[in-house]
C-alpha cells in the first residue's frame, strides 16, 4: 500500500506541465465516471429486477448532494471525453505531442469542457433556485429524440469507419497482441463513446432531468427496441471501455505480477457481472411494469 501511495505522489509532483496536469484529471474524470456507471447499471437494472428499490434510488438522485454530484458527473463526461479525443488526435500523429503544443491543445479542451458544461450547470442546477414546469415525456418526444439520437450514433459509426480506415503517422510497427488490441479498442470505443454517453448525459439528465425520470419514463424508452439497443451499446462500450481503463490504471502502481493477475481476475469477473446484470434488464424488461 505504501509502495502505491508514494507512485501517487510521484505522480502528482512530476513536472510535466499543463499536458501532466490534463492527463491527471483524465484519470480521475475516467474513474470517477466508472464508480457513477457500476452504481448507476446496477440501480437502473432494478426497474426490472426490483422496480421498488428503482423508485427509491430514483428519489435519492432528486435530493441536493446527488443533484451537484450528476452537475460534477457532466463536467467529468465533457473533460475525459474531449481530452480523450485529444489523446486520440495526438496518437495518430504523434509530431504533434510535443510539451508546447499537447499545452495548446490541453488548454482548448479545458476551455471548450468548460464553455460546454456551464450552460448544461445552469439547466441542471435551475431546481435549486426556481419553479421548474417540467413538459411530461410522451411516447411522442421519447421517439422524436430516438431520430435524433440515431443520427449521432450514426455520426459515430462514421466517424470511427472513418478514422479505421484513414492511415496513421505511425512511425514504428508494433506487434499485434493483446494489449495492442486493447489499445485500439479504447480509442474505438472511445469514438464511439461520444455520440453515445453524450447523447445519452444530454437527454436523461440536462434536458429530461432526474426530476421527470421514474419507473414510467423507463419503461416509454424501453418500451422501443431501438433505446434498448442504444442502451445495450452504451453498456457494452462504456463497460469495458472503463473496466480496461482502470487495468491500465492499477498496472501504472502494482508491479507485482502475482497481485495484479488476482486484480485482472476479479476485473473480469466484475466487468461479465455487471453486463449480465444489466444487459439482461434491458433483453427482459417487459411493459407491462409499467403500471405505477
Ligand atoms: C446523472 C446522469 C444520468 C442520468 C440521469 C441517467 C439516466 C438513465 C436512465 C433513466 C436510464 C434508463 C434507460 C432509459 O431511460 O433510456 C439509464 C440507463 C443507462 N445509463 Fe444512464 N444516466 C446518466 C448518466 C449516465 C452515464 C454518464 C453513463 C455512461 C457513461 C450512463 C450509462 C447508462 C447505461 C449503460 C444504461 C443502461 C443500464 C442498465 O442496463 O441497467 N448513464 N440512464
Ligand atoms: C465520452 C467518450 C470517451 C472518450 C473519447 C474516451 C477516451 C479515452 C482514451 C483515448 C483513453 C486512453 C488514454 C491513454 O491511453 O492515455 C481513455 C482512458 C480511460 N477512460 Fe475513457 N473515453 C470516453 C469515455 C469513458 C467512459 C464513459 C469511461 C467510464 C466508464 C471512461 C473511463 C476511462 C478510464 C478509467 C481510462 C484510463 C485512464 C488512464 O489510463 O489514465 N472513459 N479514455
Amino acid at each position: 500500500m505504501s509502495t502505491f501511495l508514494s507512485k501517487f505522489q510521484e505522480g502528482l509532483v512530476y513536472k510535466g506541465g499543463t499536458g501532466h496536469w490534463a492527463f491527471i484529471f483524465h484519470r480521475i474524470a475516467g474513474i470517477a465516471i466508472l464508480l457513477f456507471l457500476t452504481t448507476h447499471v446496477i440501480d437502473t437494472a432494478w426497474v426490472y429486477w426490483a422496480p421498488e428499490s428503482y423508485a427509491h434510488a430514483v428519489e435519492l438522485y432528486r435530493s441536493t448532494p446527488f443533484l451537484l454530484g450528476e452537475i460534477a458527473l457532466v463536467a467529468a463526461v465533457l473533460y475525459h471525453g474531449l481530452n480523450g479525443l485529444k489523446v486520440i488526435y495526438l496518437d495518430r500523429n504523434p509530431q504533434g505531442w510535443g510539451k508546447a503544443n499537447e499545452a495548446k491543445l490541453s488548454w482548448i479542451v479545458f476551455g471548450a469542457s468548460f464553455v460546454l458544461w456551464l450552460p448544461a450547470a445552469f439547466l441542471m442546477s435551475r431546481h435549486l433556485f426556481m419553479q421548474v414546469e417540467h413538459a411530461p415525456v410522451t411516447d411522442n418526444s421519447a421517439v422524436i429524440s430516438y431520430i435524433n439520437v440515431g443520427v449521432l450514433a450514426l455520426l459515430g459509426i462514421g466517424l470511427s469507419m472513418l478514422w479505421g480506415a484513414s492511415k496513421g503517422n505511425r512511425a514504428v510497427n508494433v506487434p499485434m497482441n493483446f494489449e495492442t488490441r486493447m489499445y485500439r479498442f479504447m480509442r474505438y470505443s472511445g469514438v464511439m463513446l461520444i455520440p453515445l454517453a453524450f447523447g445519452h448525459v444530454l437527454i436523461k439528465d440536462i434536458l429530461h432531468t432526474v426530476h421527470v425520470i421514474d419507473n414510467n419514463y423507463v419503461a416509454l424508452y424501453w418500451g422501443s427496441w431501438g433505446w434498448r439497443l442504444y442502451d445495450l451499446a452504451l453498456l457494452g462500450f462504456a463497460l469495458a471501455h472503463g473496466i480496461n481503463g482502470l487495468k491500465q490504471v492499477l498496472e501504472d502502481y502494482i508491479h507485482n505480477e502475482k497481485v495484479m493477475q488476482t486484480v485482472r481476475l476479479a476485473l473480469v469477473i466484475a466487468w461479465l457481472g455487471i453486463m449480465l446484470y444489466g444487459g439482461l434488464a434491458i433483453v427482459l424488461f417487459s411493459t407491462m411494469y409499467q403500471v405505477y
